[in-house]
């Protein structure tokens, strides 16, 4: 499929990770795997049947990690996608490793990442990984500290050629201008939704720069966005309010990459269909203000 036929195809168009072109609309596959995100999923077929779905759609950026399962949804997106189109483009994060109550603790010592990299290159069955994100902070989001020890390890193993690009994620503006000091990055990868703006200023930033910025939790995560505003909007619209949110975030930024999780074939189309919805600018100002103090 051309680029053309795609900015065509999907809402938002595409956008550019370095010279890897990606549909802003793309799909995280996190919620394939089992609940809390351990083990495999209960219904495998209908796992697979979200990943080739999103292809079909014309997706060309999944998000993946080492860690959800462990391993079990890379194995996942290996069975249902692999051999991979050439426009597809995976991306996955280390920095975390799974406790045996189902904690996300660090795992950033220079072989614990090296490990990850590895575990991820062959669980997916490619010989270099499109983008991996060093992922810091912890579950209560990001925390202050150097990365730089855990980053040179990443920009490393990039020089040895098993790593295309580098993103961050879960990480200060601090944290941000730290890595970029050392190498270039593609993309930050962070919380924020149209409840939660704390990187509002980090989002354009990055949008002057050319730097993609990607929302973990669009949709809210495990708690799912709910407002009375949303569903006012989304009700004037004729839509969800999940929709709306989606397409909120595509107007809030140009360099914004969309990665709503399902585990659902019928929520995937439906979120790429909403994502499509026309706000007005009232609807904007009115959904502007739901995050802000
Ligand atoms: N960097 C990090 O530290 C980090 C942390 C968390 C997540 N991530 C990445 O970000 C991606 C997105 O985050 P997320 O999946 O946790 O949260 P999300 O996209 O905000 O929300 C996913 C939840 O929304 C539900 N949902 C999706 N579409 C829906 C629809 N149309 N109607 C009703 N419910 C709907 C899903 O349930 P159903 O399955 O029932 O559709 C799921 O429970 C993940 O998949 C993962 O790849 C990264």
């Amino acid at each position: 499929m051309s680029t053309d036929q795609l900015e065509l195809s999907l809402p938002g168009g595409t956008w550019s990770l370095g010279e890897l072109t990606v549909t802003r609309f793309g799909y995280g596959a996190m919620q394939l795997a089992g609940p809390g995100v351990m083990g495999p999923p209960a219904d495998r077929e209908g796992a697979l049947a979200v990943l080739r779905k999103a292809a079909e759609l014309g997706i060309t950026h999944i998000d993946t990690s080492g860690v959800y399962g462990p391993r079990v949804t890379n194995e996942l997106i290996r069975e249902a996608l692999h051999p991979y189109p050439e426009e597809l483009h995976i991306v996955t994060k280390v920095g975390a490793r799974r406790d045996e109550q189902g904690g996300w603790p660090p795992a950033r010592q220079p072989a614990e990442l090296r490990r990850a990299v590895r575990e991820d290159l062959e669980t997916l069955g490619v010989e270099r990984l499109d983008l991996v994100n060093l992922r810091l902070g912890n579950a209560q989001g990001p925390q202050p500290g150097s990365l730089a020890e855990a980053f040179e390890t990443l920009v490393e193993l990039q020089q040895d050629g098993v790593i295309r690009h580098l993103g961050v994620s879960n990480a200060t503006p601090e944290q941000v201008a730290e890595a970029r000091a050392i190498a270039p990055i593609v993309c930050v990868q962070n919380a924020y939704n149209l409840a939660h703006r704390h990187d509002d200023e980090l989002i354009d930033a990055l949008a002057s720069d050319g730097i993609a910025y990607v929302p973990f939790f669009p949709l809210g995560g495990f708690s799912p966005l709910q407002s009375s505003t949303l569903s006012a909007v989304a009700t004037r619209s004729g839509t969800t309010p999940m929709s709306v949110a989606l397409a909120w975030l595509l107007h809030r930024a140009p360099n914004i990459l969309l990665i709503p999780g399902t585990s659902s074939v019928e929520h995937l189309t439906e979120n790429v269909a909403g994502a499509a919805t026309a706000l007005s600018a009232d609807d904007l100002a009115e959904l502007d203000r739901i995050g802000r103090p």
